[in-house]
């Protein structure tokens, strides 16, 4: 479960008012068509979990390389479990992103990871129509097509993608690709937990059946108090002009967690000229570089910092020590004496603490406490920003499940593309 910890003062009566508003809200979520995300891990269909597991043992037998291709939620979420776990989970076949972006140097980069080494596709996009994942599946599929002929090709793309609609549903249909449905009622940044998540992260070697667990656990918890009490909080100090979020960690393979959470966060509050922006710091890398501006900077910044009650360092590893200790030395001639024989995790630790204390000063600070860096405490987390980030853009009395202000550059780019009118 996650813990939520205040470094700052709100008024309580302030915070009890909103967080009952945040509980009525949960109501108005509920009645949203777009809200079937809030159900999922309680509700999820055995025979999709089934057909997940056995196309990701099928994926792993025959390919050193799974290339995911999509953009925004079509992607962040399983990268950003897949980063977080990567010192800890195990799998022959790697995952490989292509598609979340039109860059030549990344997309060629990928090709060259490949070679003639075995791969596959897993295709993801709700729409199915989106331009920078499309042009990527051209290109991997004549790469598959080169390398195994038309028909082996064809077996080796997986498509997630809507049940009914769009050019990817269309094409998967007529070639029979085998297929993963996006249900209606869930979004691309509220979507990892579906098949578009679970079918990379169990080719990964990610437990998915422990992830789901743990988006249970939260989803269950009944009566969601630490949930509303964050989006309240947010809400108490938006309205009080601070209108930046630092999401902050002290370990630097939860930086794609920021990047999802980001978008999570960013597009479903930021419209209106409303919204808090969404930043992200890994420290204590960047306490040498923001750490002066969050100390001393425009006070217009509220601080998130994740951590965790058990040393993230994962404990089933062969070595003897769970953690690296600073060795002893026979002089002290780097004046580290006082630290031989401790351990780094102690040494980050505190470093946290210090932070937490030196910033809270300045700005609100608010801690929120994973368990552990497991599938179970990420599943928790996932749930916690999924229902926040909603009652969040409810509170600013936006949709949060739309992204109108994406399509302007879309728009835009298409005029220079030529893309014809339809
Ligand atoms: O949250 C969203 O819906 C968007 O950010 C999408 O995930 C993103 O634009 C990709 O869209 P699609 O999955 O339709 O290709």
């Amino acid at each position: 479960m996650i813990d939520l910890k205040f470094h700052c003062d709100i008024d309580a009566s302030a915070l009890a008012v909103e967080t009952s508003a945040a509980k009525n809200l949960l109501e108005e979520i509920k009645a949203d068509k777009m809200a079937d995300w809030l159900t999922l891990p309680d509700n999820f269909d055995e025979s999709e979990l089934d057909h997940i597991k056995k196309a990701a043992e099928k994926i792993k037998e025959n390919s050193d390389f799974l290339v995911c291709i999509g953009v925004g939620g079509s992607y962040l979420g399983h990268k950003a479990i897949i980063d977080a776990l990567s010192s800890r989970i195990k799998s022959n076949t790697k995952i490989l992103y292509a598609g979340n972006s039109a860059s030549t140097i990344s997309l060629q980069a990928v090709l060259d990871e490949i070679g003639d080494k075995d791969f596959s596709i897993n295709v993801i996009s709700k729409s199915g129509t989106t331009t920078e994942p499309a042009i990527a599946f051209r290109i991997f599929k004549e790469k598959l097509f080169e390398k195994y002929g038309e028909n082996e090709a064809f077996s080796r793309i997986y498509a997630t993608t809507d049940g009914e609609v769009g050019a990817l549903h269309d094409e998967a249909l007529y070639n029979h690709y085998e297929r993963f449905v996006i249900p209606n009622g869930i979004g691309g940044r509220y979507s990892v937990l579906t098949a578009v998540g679970l079918l990379p992260l169990a080719v990964a070697g990610v437990d998915i059946d422990e992830l789901l667990a743990g988006a249970r656990e939260e989803a269950v918890s009944g009566v969601f108090d630490e949930i509303f009490k964050y989006a309240a909080s947010r809400h108490i100090l938006r309205s009080r002009n601070y209108d930046v979020e630092v999401l902050a960690s002290f370990e630097p393979c939860l930086e794609s967690l920021g990047k999802w959470w980001q978008q999570l966060f960013g597009e479903s509050e930021g419209k209106e000229n409303k919204g808090i922006f969404p930043a992200i710091a890994t420290y204590t890398t960047d306490l040498h570089s923001l750490g002066q501006y969050m100390q001393q900077g425009r006070p217009n910044i509220l601080e998130t910092v994740l951590s965790f009650r058990e040393n993230p360092m994962p404990k089933f590893t062969n070595r003897v020590e769970p953690d690296i200790k600073i060795p002893k030395m026979p002089d002290n001639v780097d004046g580290l004496g006082y630290l031989e024989g401790k351990e780094l995790g102690f040494v980050n630790e505190k470093a946290k603490e210090a932070t937490i204390t030196a910033h809270a000063k300045h700005i609100p600070v608010f801690e929120l406490e994973l368990q552990d860096l497991s599938e179970k405490s990420l599943g928790n987390l996932i749930y916690f920003f999924e229902l926040a980030c909603a009652i969040s853009a409810k509170f600013e009395q936006v949709n949060p499940f739309d992204q109108p202000g994406v399509e302007a550059y879309k728009n835009e780019m298409f005029r220079l593309l030529g893309k014809p009118e339809n």
